[in-house]
C-alpha cells in the first residue's frame, strides 16, 4: 500500500532544503535528488549541515525515489529495470547473462593487452544503440585513468554497428583522472552530468592504477583498501540511482591465486547490496589470432565459465561468422 506520491524535481523542493541550504549543497557537488538519496551524512556535513538535518535530507530524498525497504514482489518490478549492453560478442554476451547489466558493477581484469580496454571503447559504443540492438540509448561517462581512450578506435567501432563517429563521439563524456584523488573526485562530481547527458555506462579504465602506484607497501594498504571501497560504493550508488551500467578494469598477473581484487575490499554484509552486486570477468589471451578467454569467475547469480571473443577492426567480435553482419 503507498500514498500518493508528491514529485520532487529540484533539491530545494524536498522538506527539509531550503534555498540556502540547496546552495550550499550544490557547491559541494549534490545537484540532484538521486545524488542526495546516495549521500553519506558525513558528505552532507561538508556542507556545513548538522547530522540530524543531514540525516533528514537524506531520508526525504530517498523517500522522494523510492531507495528503502521493498517487498519481494516490489523487488522483482526493480529486477525487471534492469537494462543490459552487448559486448559485441554474443559468446560474451552469452556467458554473463545477455551482457553488461545495469544497477551493478562488472569488473574486468587480466593482463595487459588482455582487451580490457578495448571492451570499455566497444561498450561506450554499445550502449548507444537502441535497446533492439543491445543498446540503452544512452550515454557513456569515460573516467580514463592511464591516458588509453582513443577517440580513432571509437570512430572506427561507431561505424562499424550503423553509428555516425561524430555523434558516438558526442554521447561519450570523458575525463582524465590524473590520481587517485582526482579519480575519487571525478566520480563524486559525477551525478550531474550523469544526468544531464542520459549516461548509462560509467567506466573506470583503470580502477586500480592510480590507487597501486600510490599506496605502496604494507603500510599503506589499509588506507588504499579504505578509499578504493569508498570509491566503489560511490560508482555503485550512481548505477543503482540512474540505472546505469558500471564497468571498471583491473590489470592483474597471471597467477589465479594472487589476484588482487578490487572486490575483495568491498566489505561483506557491510552494505546493503554489497558484494553480490559484482561481476567479475577474468582475460586472457588464447591461441590464435587477437583471440581472448574471458572466465567468468564471480557472478551474483550465473554459474563460472568460459567464452571465446576476437579483437579486429571492428572492434569485439565473435570468433565465426557475423563478419560484415
Ligand atoms: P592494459 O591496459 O595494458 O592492462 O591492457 P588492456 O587489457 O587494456 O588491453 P587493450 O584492451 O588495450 O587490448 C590491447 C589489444 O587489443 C592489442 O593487443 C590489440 O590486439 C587489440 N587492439 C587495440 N587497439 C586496436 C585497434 O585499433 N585495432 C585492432 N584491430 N586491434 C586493436
Ligand atoms: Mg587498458
Amino acid at each position: 500500500m503507498q500514498a500518493e506520491k508528491k514529485i520532487y524535481l529540484r533539491i530545494e523542493d524536498l522538506p527539509s532544503v531550503g534555498a540556502a541550504t540547496a546552495q550550499k549543497l550544490r557547491e559541494i557537488g549534490f545537484s540532484t535528488i538521486e545524488s542526495l538519496a546516495t549521500a553519506t551524512i558525513a558528505e552532507l556535513a561538508a556542507a556545513g549541515i548538522g547530522e540530524k538535518r543531514a540525516a533528514e535530507i537524506i531520508a526525504a530524498a530517498r523517500e522522494a525515489i523510492e531507495i528503502s525497504w521493498v517487498t519481494a514482489k516490489q523487488l522483482a518490478e526493480l529486477k525487471k529495470g534492469v537494462g543490459r549492453i552487448t559486448t559485441g560478442s554474443k559468446a560474451l554476451d552469452n556467458l554473463i547473462g545477455g551482457g553488461v547489466e545495469t544497477q551493478s558493477i562488472t569488473e574486468f581484469f587480466g593482463e595487459f593487452g588482455s582487451g580490457k580496454s578495448q571492451l570499455c571503447h566497444q561498450l561506450a559504443v554499445n550502449v548507444q544503440l537502441p535497446p533492439e540492438r543491445g543498446g540503452l540509448n544512452g550515454a557513456a561517462l569515460y573516467i580514463d585513468t592511464e591516458n588509453t581512450f582513443r577517440i580513432e578506435r571509437i570512430a572506427q567501432m561507431a561505424k562499424h554497428v550503423g553509428l555516425d563517429p561524430d555523434e558516438a563521439c558526442e554521447r561519450i563524456i570523458y575525463a582524465e583522472a590524473y590520481n587517485s584523488d582526482h579519480q575519487i573526485l571525478l566520480l563524486e562530481k559525477a551525478d550531474r552530468v550523469i544526468k544531464e547527458n542520459n549516461v548509462r555506462l560509467i567506466i573506470i579504465d583503470s580502477l586500480t592504477a592510480h590507487f597501486r602506484s600510490e599506496y605502496v607497501g604494507r603500510q599503506s594498504l589499509p588506507e588504499r583498501q579504505q578509499k578504493l571501497n569508498k570509491h566503489m560504493h560511490k560508482l555503485l550508488r550512481l548505477a543503482r540511482a540512474f540505472n546505469a551500467a558500471a564497468v571498471v578494469t583491473n590489470q592483474v598477473m597471471a597467477r589465479p591465486d594472487e589476484f588482487f581484487s578490487a572486490m575483495a575490499v568491498l566489505p561483506v554484509g557491510g552494505h546493503i547490496v554489497g558484494h553480490t552486486s559484482h561481476t567479475r570477468i577474468y582475460l586472457r589471451k588464447a591461441a590464435g589470432k587477437n583471440v581472448r578467454i574471458a572466465r567468468l569467475v564471480a557472478s551474483p547469480y550465473l554459474p563460472e565459465g568460459e567464452a571465446l571473443f576476437r579483437i579486429t577492426e571492428n572492434g569485439i567480435e565473435d570468433l565465426e561468422g557475423d563478419e560484415g553482419e
